[in-house]
């Protein structure tokens, strides 16, 4: 018998809705989730040809605990191939939504598999058949994923979830990809296609109520195909508690913080403002451009979200814990192989994603470190499907402290250096630029854990 599910949480600053879901009280997530097309205004008053998981842009929340079982039944009704990526996720082969398994126009697929214990974070789910990532992203298609922990150290503060996508529009109101030969398609290849408009759950500058003294957990994905985002709070600092795969171990106290694309983090922010105030959520300036294609405005701040006071008196802050969940370590003395990815405009070592291909081959259980060096002058976000990793250094500086990551930003001309262990799901496993235009062109190859 199916109960419905209960979730405590409030999610999304615009209200966004959670997915239908039911969990039988064995922990079976049973989810519907349909991809099809949709006509909608993006903000500019004209509407146009989207496509929507669910009738919705993001698609809902899929809102799930540590050892669920979840079940999505998955419907395309699209024009072309597209599959689910659950990106971040540690599953089976066969449920990583993959380019290996496309889902036909009209087609069904069932994504099951069990939620690790040890992997409550933010994640999200977007379409990831060959070539079409990037356009089928760009026209709605992308959601988060929460998965929760019963012994969540902050679940007694109140949440925001903060999904940020960028987009584009011509003249008429549709959703702006260039010819790819024209000059514009060139620049977006070269940089990833970006937009002026930012929307935050799907609307722009939403308005996220506070009361003076509370603390907000907010979890923020980039869902942007390029955009990197520097966010700051005005007048506030952030408590930086967690990354792509969940909680670090121990707060730590910034000014503001770097999201790349794919990438997700969780802050806590404390309203420490007078009642009645109000402060903006900015993306500030981030060169990870070549000079050439450079965007005229890239010095502009963005304005992404505004945190409103209320006229209430100040509530007592709630107490934040010094100490949120221990981070297992993986060992370089562990480490059987490092791999070498070197990586230049639209190519990894050299060459173009080609599905035939095994790049990497790696025993099931070993423990790895991959070296990813950028020899070119711009940013490549770097992402590992079906397995969590810890950054060891960068540019030879010792990460400061642990955490679990998915996608590691590799800044112009530096080069990064994780640890992984493929501790379970053989399988051929993608790794890939997260620029969506560089995926897509090829800049991507095949692990194949066996
Ligand atoms: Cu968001 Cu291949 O990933
Ligand atoms: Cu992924
Ligand atoms: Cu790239």
């Amino acid at each position: 018998m199916f109960v419905a599910s209960t979730s405590c949480a409030v999610l999304g600053a615009a209200g966004f809705p959670l997915i239908r879901q039911r969990r039988t009280p064995g922990g079976l997530v049973t989810v519907d989730l349909v991809a099809a097309p949709k006509r909608m205004e993006f903000a500019s008053g004209r509407p146009c040809d989207a496509l929507a998981y669910n009738n919705s842009i993001p698609g809902p929340v899929l809102d799930v605990r540590e050892g669920d079982r979840v079940v999505v039944r998955f419907r395309s009704e699209l024009a072309e191939d597209t599959t689910v990526h659950w990106h971040g996720m540690h599953l089976p082969f066969d449920a990583d939504g993959s380019p290996f398994h496309p889902v036909p126009p009209g087609g069904r697929y069932e994504y099951a598999f069990t939620v690790p214990r040890g992997s409550a974070g933010t994640y999200w789910y977007h379409p990831h058949p060959h070539h079409r990532t990037g356009y089928q992203v760009a026209h709605g298609l992308h959601g988060a994923l929460v998965v929760r922990a019963d012994d969540d150290p902050l679940a007694h503060l109140p949440e925001q979830l903060l999904v940020l996508w960028d987009n584009r529009v011509d003249d008429a109101g549709s959703v702006h990809i260039p010819e790819q030969r024209s000059i514009p398609g060139r620049i977006d290849f070269e940089n990833g296609r970006e937009g002026p408009m930012h929307f935050v759950n799907g609307v722009l500058d939403p308005t996220i109520r506070v009361r003076a003294g509370e603390v907000q957990r907010w979890r923020i994905v980039n869902a942007s195909a390029a955009r990197y985002y520097r966010l700051v709070l005005e007048g506030h600092t952030l408590l930086h508690v967690g990354s792509d795969g969940g909680l670090f171990e121990v707060p730590v106290e910034v000014p503001e913080v770097l999201l790349a694309p794919s990438e997700r983090v969780e802050v806590l922010v404390r309203a420490n403002a007078a009642p009645g105030t109000r402060a903006r959520l900015v993306s500030l300036p981030y060169d990870r451009y070549i000079p050439q294609t450079r965007p005229a405005n890239w010095t502009e701040p963005c304005p992404l979200a505004t945190l409103a006071y209320t006229d209430a008196p100040p509530v007592e802050p709630p107490a934040i814990p010094a100490r949120l969940r221990p981070v297992p370590v993986l060992r370089e003395a562990d480490a059987t192989a490092t791999r070498v990815m070197a990586l230049s405009q639209g190519m990894i070592n050299g060459r173009r994603m080609d599905p035939a291909r095994v790049d990497v081959t790696a025993p099931l259980g070993a423990t790895e470190i991959w070296q990813v060096e950028n020899l070119v002058g711009m940013d490549h976000p770097f992402h590992l499907h079906g397995f969590q990793f810890q950054v060891l250094d960068r540019n030879g500086v010792p990460e400061p402290f642990r955490c679990w990551k998915d996608t590691v930003n590799v800044p112009k001309h530096e080069v990064a250096r994780f640890i992984v262990r493929y501790d379970n799901h053989p399988g051929k496993w993608m790794f890939h630029c997260h620029i969506l235009d560089h995926e897509d062109h090829g800049m991507m190859g095949v692990l194949e854990v066996r």
